[in-house]
């Protein structure tokens, strides 16, 4: 037996010596993590925190039992992303009330609501100022300059991202992408998207959101951060478009109370995201119809 090992010994050990001796490990670097700004555990706070009541609306309850209908009543907790989406609305931001209250109406634990909360982004689970103003810097975005939105956001506002200002009417929040990357740089403020942005057209929407404010009533400092979502906000009930969108120097416009905003979309000119210069393809001829597709069956 010996004698048929030693001929394995000699030729595997010096081979395993060599591996023994080479470094196992590789040496990499890794840049500064960029931790996130929000906490993902909740703290009590006066504006946030499990004793203050929260219950949903007569008309938001009528929603809630369309939206259960959807699913089947053994599944009804995969409600609760709409739900929660429409405690939001009501309350202004997804607080810890909200969330309890998901989680009762769906008959599942407080902590699995918890759990999707505090994983989509989409949840303020803190109170936001009445015009949520969220700046995507995502690469399409920062190479058609988005640093230019952010820089605009900054100096009107006066805040950085992350913060409210003191009035309570502007947050202001930097985001990765947001699907419009087709008509960047692009900012999202509340459910509207404003696109094709400049510092200039920035800063005079910014303008004109806050002049709206006032004029419907929502003037600076009425509101506190946890007030009543939508209370003096633009909705799009108070939308009022003129027939033909009347046409401002920026393009579309429609009237909020008498004030003009621009009308979300591209504040380019743009009417969508076809290309800035003019068509590209198809310029002579017009599209060929379904009559000109071959006949002989090879397609
Ligand atoms: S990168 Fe800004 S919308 Fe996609």
């Amino acid at each position: 037996m010996a004698s048929k090992l030693t001929p394995f010994v000699f030729r595997s050990g010096p081979r395993a010596l060599r591996q023994l001796q080479r470094t196992q490990w590789r040496a990499f670097s890794v840049t500064a993590p960029s931790r996130s700004d929000s906490l993902m555990v909740h703290r009590n706070t006066p504006e946030n925190n499990p004793s203050i009541p929260f219950k949903f609306t007569p008309q938001n309850e009528q929603l809630i039992q369309e939206i259960l209908a959807r699913y089947p009543s053994q599944y009804k907790k995969a409600a609760v992303m709409p739900l929660l989406d429409l405690g939001q609305r009501q309350h202004g931001f997804t607080s810890i009330s909200v969330m309890n209250e998901v989680a009762r109406i769906l008959e599942m634990p407080p902590m699995r609501v918890y759990e999707v909360a505090t994983f989509y982004t989409m949840y303020n689970r803190n109170p936001v100022g009445r015009f949520h103003v969220q700046v995507c810097t995502t690469t399409p975005c920062m190479l058609r300059d988005s640093d230019a939105v952010m820089k605009a956001c900054e100096d009107f506002l006066g805040i950085h991202h992350g913060q409210t200002t003191k009035d309570g009417l502007f947050t202001f929040t930097e985001v990765e992408c947001l699907g419009a990357c087709a008509n960047a740089p692009m900012v999202q403020i509340n459910d509207d998207y404003y696109e094709d942005l400049t510092y200039d057209t920035t800063v005079s929407l910014l303008k004109a959101l806050q002049h709206a404010a006032e004029a419907t009533g929502a003037k600076p400092g009425e509101t506190g951060l946890a007030g009543e979502a939508g209370k003096g906000a633009i909705t799009g009930e108070d939308r009022n478009v003129k027939s033909g969108n009347e046409i401002n120097e920026q393009g579309r416009a429609y009237e909020a109370s008498g004030v003009k905003v621009p009308t979300p979309g591209p504040l380019s000119g743009r009417k969508s995201c076809e290309p800035a210069s003019g068509l590209t393809s198809l310029t002579s001829e017009p599209p060929t119809g379904p009559e000109m597709l071959r006949k002989d069956g090879a397609l």
